[in-house]
């Protein structure tokens, strides 16, 4: 099987766009032996923090956990159907959590919010030279009980971060999920005007 290279994943833009978005991919075989340093984890937080949010109510929370720590092990567990089978390679393990309310003020944006700060994250996770995969295949109780998280705070997706491994150590069902065509919508269908 070929393995795939930075260009064969590229994405095929209708029109060029900056170098970090164009070269974004969601991959599945992560290199087991690469470690996340603790300050890169944070960092990659730290941009999840600085999205924008409606009225600035930022209605987030974060769980960010390393390879290695029985956190980390327990995100693993939460997670559905295949993505249990690849996600213990990856370097960390980020739940982005909704919190709708604080301080008595409901946010009125919440999910939308919460989507920027993920796409803020995966833009400090490439800026890194890794690689970022999101999942809402996982199952919220499980993580609800594992860190004891109170009512008001609603995981609503799981990003695994990591280096992409080029290695024949990757096991057939995760590379050939990687290597699958990728692509969109043309951009005419979208512009409406
Ligand atoms: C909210 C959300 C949930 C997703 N859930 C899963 C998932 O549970 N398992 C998985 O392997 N990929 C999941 N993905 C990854 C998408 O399938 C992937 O982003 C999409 O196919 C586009 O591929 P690309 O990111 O490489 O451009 C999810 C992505 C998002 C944004």
């Amino acid at each position: 099987m070929t393995l795939p290279t930075l260009t064969d994943v590229r994405n095929r833009t209708d029109v060029a766009i900056a170098p970090l978005l164009a070269e974004r991919w969601s991959p599945r075989g992560f290199d087991a032996d690469h470690q996340i340093d603790r300050d890169d984890l944070l960092s990659i937080v730290e941009a999840a923090r600085w999205a924008p949010s409606a009225g600035n109510t930022q209605p987030w929370a974060f769980i960010a956990a390393r390879r290695g720590t029985a956190e980390f092990d327990s995100i693993v567990t939460a997670l559905a159907g295949f993505n249990q089978a690849w996600t213990p390679a990856a370097s960390a393990l980020i739940v982005f959590a909704a919190v709708p309310e604080r301080a008595g003020k409901m946010a009125a944006w919440v999910d939308y919010d919460l989507g920027q700060a993920a796409a803020h994250a995966t833009m400090q996770v490439e800026y890194l030279g890794l690689r970022a995969h999101q999942m809402g295949g996982f199952k919220p109780d499980a993580i609800r009980e594992a860190f004891n998280l109170p009512a008001g705070v609603v995981p609503k997706t799981v990003m695994a971060v990591g280096q992409f491994d080029t290695s024949a150590d990757v096991a057939p069902e995760i590379r050939q999920r990687d290597t699958a065509e990728r692509g969109r919508l043309p951009l005419t269908d979208l512009l409406i005007r």
